[in-house]
């Protein structure tokens, strides 16, 4: 189906003012801004679209309380968009937007939409310069200190279902997506969206409420650099950590999930596995959500001794300090 990747996600939100601070904060690249709606971008330019939530036309909340109200994916082409229009059309309402954008329902009734990409692609030399056995590609520089961070994309989103089975199918037999992994009993599925991908651009956790919502959108970042210091400077500016920082099993990606007053989490991640015909689906039998993981983050944001340390200043100081001209011999 030559996904691109996600392109929006659309929240219909009763505070704008709030929505506007907690992307900005967020680290996201404010597009547009006004009366009903604010765009916010990511670095390869998908977007956070936030509307007032009595806006026409939105798709209705999930549930009382959570603010998402449609995610849309990104295709190669045209055609790609067309052939999807034409297969759900056989059996749901399918609105197409003067812009062609395809609008219409998953079998668990989130709204989800279809558009030609119209951002920009990975690059190789969107890379973060690394160091380890048998690989030394960052010399005479010190490590990224990052004291706020530039989410790359958002990839992955996920989803409390009542039944994972029904959207396994639904995503696989009509979306074309491929399975990844799954937790015994339907407790989960990680699907992707082209053969070689992430591990996951999308989960479906079963519901314990037997209700559907949005669980969390996950936005890459460039390392674990950024995940740490995108997620201290997040929560100096008083948002609370949902759990991490910590590490996923499964995919291996490092996490720092945040509340979304919008509803469900926002998580930093980075370092996910990449997967492709060669990747054999596992049936998990027990969580496995974490390795480790802090379970508050930095704490209530308050706490001072979390507050004062030293790194980021000393990192500075490295960065700034004068360089130190040696005579030829000398070593110290
Ligand atoms: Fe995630």
């Amino acid at each position: 189906m030559e996904y691109t990747g996600i392109d929006a996600v659309v929240f219909g939100a009763d505070d704008l003012k709030l929505a506007r601070r907690l992307f900005t904060d967020w680290g996201l690249r404010k597009v547009s801004d006004r009366r009903k709606e604010l765009v916010f971008a990511t670095r390869i330019g998908s977007e956070v679209i936030v509307r007032a939530a009595d806006t026409p036309g939105l798709p209705p909340r999930l549930e009382e309380g959570s603010q998402f109200r449609e995610v849309i994916f990104g295709l190669a082409n045209r055609k790609a968009v067309d052939a999807i229009a034409e297969n759900l059309a056989a059996d749901r309402a399918v609105q197409v937007d003067p812009d062609g954008t395809v609008h219409s329902v998953d079998d668990n009734g989130i709204a989800i939409g279809f558009r030609v990409w119209r951002h920009g692609l990975e690059k190789a030399e969107d890379g973060t310069a690394w160091n380890g056995p048998g690989h030394r590609g960052r010399l005479n520089t010190v490590g990224p200190v990052y004291e706020a961070a530039q989410p790359f994309k958002m990839g992955h989103i996920v989803f409390s279902v009542p039944d994972t089975r029904v959207a396994e199918a639904f995503y696989r037999k009509r979306l074309g997506f491929f399975l990844s992994d799954r937790y015994v009993g339907g407790a989960g599925v990680f699907l992707r969206w082209a053969e070689r991908s992430e591990h996951h651009n999308l989960f479906f956790a079963k519901s314990r409420t037997g209700k559907v919502d949005l669980h969390h959108i996950a936005f890459e970042v460039r390392d674990i650099h950024e995940v740490f210091g995108g997620g201290k400077a997040f929560v100096e500016r008083g948002w609370k950590t949902e759990i991490g920082p910590g590490r996923h099993p499964i995919s291996s990606a490092y996490f720092w999930y945040f509340k979304n007053p919008l509803g469900g989490a926002i998580e930093y991640f980075c370092d996910p596995d990449h997967v492709d015909a060669g990747w054999t689906p596992n049936n998990y039998r027990v969580n496995r959500f974490s390795e480790w993981h802090l379970a508050d983050g930095l704490g209530s944001g308050t706490d001072a001794s979390a507050l004062a340390r030293p790194s980021l200043a000393a990192a500075r100081a490295i960065e700034q300090g004068t360089p130190v001209k040696l005579k030829r011999d000398q070593t110290v």
